[in-house]
C-alpha cells in the first residue's frame, strides 16, 4: 500500500462520516458486509443530491422497501412520488428498471464487477465503480466530483477537469489500494466533503498534506483551475421608458413563454423573440445602453426615454410604475434606472 493510500485509510478510521447506508469502518473491519441494495440506492440518490438532502429520503426508502425484492414489486407511480425532489424522474423510472432486472433476472442478487454492473438500467461508469468498491470491495477506481478535486491537488494537475479525466483516473488508480477499496474511495470522498473544500481547503489537519503536491506548492485552493468558459454570443436592443407628468414609468407584462416569460419590462425590441412598438409617437431619446449577462448571450439594451403625451392610458398588458420600486428583472432594472439618472439629469440642467 502505498503511504497516501495508507494515511488516506488511517484517517478514514479516525474520520469517517456516519451515514445511513454506510457501514462504519471499525465493523467493516470486523466483517460486517455492506447491503449491496443500499449501496446501489443511496449512489443512485446521490448522483444528483446531496448527503443532506438524500439522507433522510433514503431512510424513508428503505423502510418502506426494504430489499430491491420489494422495490421491484412496488408500483410505479408510487415509486416516483417517493422520488419527489430526488431529481429527473427519468433517473427514478431507470432505478425501477434496474430493481426489476435484478430481482428478475439475477434473482435479487447484484452482480459484483463493474462490467455487470454496467449492464444494469440507470448504472453508468461511476455508478458501477462506487457499487463494486463499496459494497464488494473491488479494485474499482470510484471518481466523482469531490475525488476529481482531491485528486487534482495531490497531483497538482493544471488543467481544468473536463480535460484531465483520463490522467486523474489514471494518477488515481496508480495509489489505489487492493484492499480496502471501498473505504478508501469513501475516505476520499469524506476528504473532499470535509477537509479539501472547494475554496478553503484545511490542509493543516490534512492527512494528505505531506503526499499534497499542490499543498507543498503552495496553493492548492487555486486547484482545480477553472474552464475557460466560451465566448457568449452578443445581442443588442432597444428599450422605451416612457415617463407620465407623475414621474411613473410604463411597463408591460411579457408573454409568458420566451426571455423574461411573464415578467414586467420596459416596451423593448431587438433582442429577444418578442418585438414591442415604442409605446408613444413622440421623440424619443437617447440616454446610453446598459450591459446585462444572460446564460446564454452577452445584452447591450439601448434606453430611449420620453415624457408621455397627454392622456395616455395604460393599455391592457401595461401599468404605471413607481420606478424606484417597480419589480423589474435584473436587466430592465438597469435600463430603469439608467433612464430616471438621465431624466434627473435633464432635469436638473
Ligand atoms: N457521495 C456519493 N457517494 C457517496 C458515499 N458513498 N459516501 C459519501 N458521499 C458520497
Amino acid at each position: 500500500m502505498s503511504p497516501l493510500s495508507d494515511a488516506i485509510l488511517s484517517w478514514y478510521d479516525r474520520s469517517a462520516r456516519r451515514l445511513a447506508w454506510r457501514v462504519a469502518p471499525a465493523d467493516r473491519a470486523k466483517g460486517v458486509a455492506p447491503d449491496p441494495y443500499r449501496v446501489w440506492l443511496s449512489e443512485v440518490m446521490l448522483q444528483q443530491t446531496t448527503v443532506a438532502t438524500v439522507t433522510p429520503r433514503f431512510e424513508a426508502f428503505v423502510e418502506r422497501w426494504p430489499t430491491v425484492l420489494a422495490l421491484a414489486a412496488a408500483d410505479e407511480d408510487d415509486v416516483l412520488a417517493a422520488w419527489a425532489g430526488l431529481g429527473y424522474y427519468a433517473r427514478a423510472r431507470n432505478m425501477h428498471a434496474c430493481a426489476r432486472q435484478v430481482a428478475n433476472e439475477r434473482g435479487g442478487v447484484f452482480p459484483d464487477t463493474e462490467e455487470e454492473l454496467l449492464k444494469l438500467p440507470g448504472v453508468g461508469p461511476y455508478t458501477a465503480a462506487a457499487i463494486a468498491a463499496i459494497a464488494f470491495d473491488r479494485r474499482a477506481v470510484v471518481v466523482d466530483g469531490n475525488i476529481e478535486r482531491v485528486a487534482a491537488r495531490l497531483f497538482l494537475i493544471d488543467r481544468p477537469i473536463r480535460e484531465a479525466k483520463a490522467e486523474l483516473k489514471e494518477r488515481l488508480e496508480g495509489v489505489w489500494p487492493t484492499r480496502r477499496s471501498g473505504d478508501f474511495a469513501q475516505g476520499l470522498m469524506d476528504l473532499g466533503a470535509t477537509v479539501c473544500t472547494p475554496t478553503t481547503p484545511s490542509c493543516l489537519i490534512c492527512p494528505a498534506t505531506a503526499y499534497c503536491a499542490a499543498s507543498a506548492d503552495g496553493d492548492p485552493a487555486r486547484l482545480p483551475v477553472k474552464a475557460k468558459r466560451a465566448a457568449k454570443p452578443e445581442r443588442e436592443g432597444v428599450a422605451y421608458a416612457l415617463f407620465d407628468t407623475r414621474g411613473r414609468v410604463l411597463l408591460e407584462k411579457r408573454p409568458p413563454k420566451g426571455l423574461l416569460g411573464g415578467m414586467l419590462a420596459l416596451p423593448s425590441a431587438g433582442w429577444s423573440a418578442i418585438d414591442s412598438d415604442p409605446p408613444a409617437d413622440v421623440g424619443w431619446r437617447d440616454v446610453g445602453a446598459i450591459a446585462h449577462v444572460f446564460t446564454h448571450f452577452r445584452l447591450t439594451l439601448s434606453v430611449r426615454v420620453a415624457d408621455a403625451p397627454r392622456g395616455r392610458r395604460a393599455k391592457s398588458g401595461e401599468r404605471w410604475f413607481d420606478p424606484e420600486t417597480a419589480p423589474a428583472p435584473t436587466a430592465m432594472r438597469k435600463a430603469i434606472d439608467l433612464a430616471v439618472r438621465a431624466r434627473q439629469k435633464s432635469s436638473a440642467a
